[in-house]
């Protein structure tokens, strides 16, 4: 007998970015809105959380409705509602997961609370079927972490952040160098235009560590400016949105290729805002594509930045794993992805 296909409600809405989409039998997707709220938190060069969550309000029934549309489906073709639970913005979250439960309620499906960085990672699914065991690199503007999976749905942070997320730092050294909101597109672009000349330093931590620091990095990039400003001698920006973009770049491949030797993988997936990088880009692809055994995928950007379709197809394997949760489901803004 043909099995039955399955079809996930994803809902995503941690940050600012308001989404729900469908997708079917986790690696197909059929509708995918995304609302985004850049253009209100630009002009504050940062995500102002309760301009997020009044956004997330006003935004949520429209998208939920423009979803099912997409999809010429209605909530009882659903297999169960799939929402972000956390980490994120308390007051974004609760948007989303109060949206999932009255659905949940009212058509009577299984609810999934979903980590985002799980989300994230799972982005990939809808380019690549995921062969294990395989290593992520998650890398937005609120995470930086190397996540290892030995299956579907088991996490295993083997490095993070001690500090800045990557995104996080971009957008830093972007203000300093008074570029709008969010900074690391004009970065990279810069960078692409300029030369590593500023001998700027690479973060490695001790020896064998993976993880990350970027929060040096960024005061360099600062420090470098302002001591500048007072000698009255010009930066060149592009020169050093080039060094800045050197060191990022640098210290996140290393690290990304030492632990894909060290823990065999067999695929490396790249997801989170920061993977529209194009230096980032280059340069895993080229050091990939002289270790054959490794498979890089790097999902379209619109599955690299936050959307729900990455929070549906991760939903998909908690559903077929018999996970669900409570009407109790709350918003979370410190969940862990080992265990939630
Ligand atoms: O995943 P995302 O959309 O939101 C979070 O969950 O954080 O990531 C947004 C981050 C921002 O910090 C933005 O500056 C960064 O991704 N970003 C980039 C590029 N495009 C977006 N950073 C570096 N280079 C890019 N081309
Ligand atoms: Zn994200």
């Amino acid at each position: 007998m043909m099995k039955k296909d399955t079809y996930i409600f994803g809902i995503e809405t941690s940050c600012d970015e308001t989404a729900a989409a469908i997708v079917k039998n986790g690696t197909e997707i059929v509708s995918n809105v995304v609302s985004s709220q850049i253009e209100s938190h630009k002009r504050f060069g940062g995500v102002v959380p309760e301009i997020a969550s009044r956004h997330h309000v006003e935004q949520i029934i429209s998208v939920l409705n423009k979803t099912l549309e997409q999809a010429g489906l209605t909530f009882s073709d659903m297999d169960a509602i799939a929402v972000t639970k956390g980490p994120g913005l308390v007051g974004a979250l609760l948007i989303g997961v109060n949206a999932a439960k009255a659905i949940a309620f009212a058509h009577n499906l299984p609810l999934i609370g979903v980590h985002h960085i799980a989300g994230h990672i799972y982005a990939n699914r809808l380019v690549k079927e995921m062969t294990f065991p395989l290593l992520s690199l998650v890398v937005s503007g609120g995470h930086t972490e190397l996540v290892y999976m030995k299956e579907h749905g088991s996490f295993e942070v083997i490095g993070e952040t001690r500090d800045d997320a990557a995104g996080e730092a971009y957008d830093k050294v972007a203000r300093t160098l008074h570029l709008p909101y969010p900074g690391g597109p004009h970065i990279d672009r810069l960078a692409a235009e300029g030369q590593d000349t500023y001998g700027l330093p690479r973060v490695r931590l001790e020896e064998g560590s993976y993880d990350f620091s970027f929060s040096g990095l960024k005061s360099a990039v600062i420090n470098t400016v302002h001591n500048a400003e007072q000698r009255g001698e010009v930066i060149i920006p592009e020169n050093l949105a080039a060094s800045f973009q050197a060191s990022v770049v640098e210290v996140l491949t290393e690290k990304t290729v030492r632990a894909a030797k060290e823990y065999n993988v067999k695929q490396v997936l790249l997801s989170g805002g920061v993977a529209a990088n194009k230096g980032l880009r280059t340069s895993l692809e080229t050091v990939f594509s002289e270790l054959k055994e490794v498979q890089l995928v790097i999902p379209p950007l619109l599955l690299c930045t936050d959307n729900a379709a990455m929070i549906a197809a991760a939903g998909t394997i908690l559903f077929e794993q018999g996970k669900r949760d409570g009407m109790d489901m709350n918003g979370d803004p410190g969940l862990d992805i080992e265990t939630f």
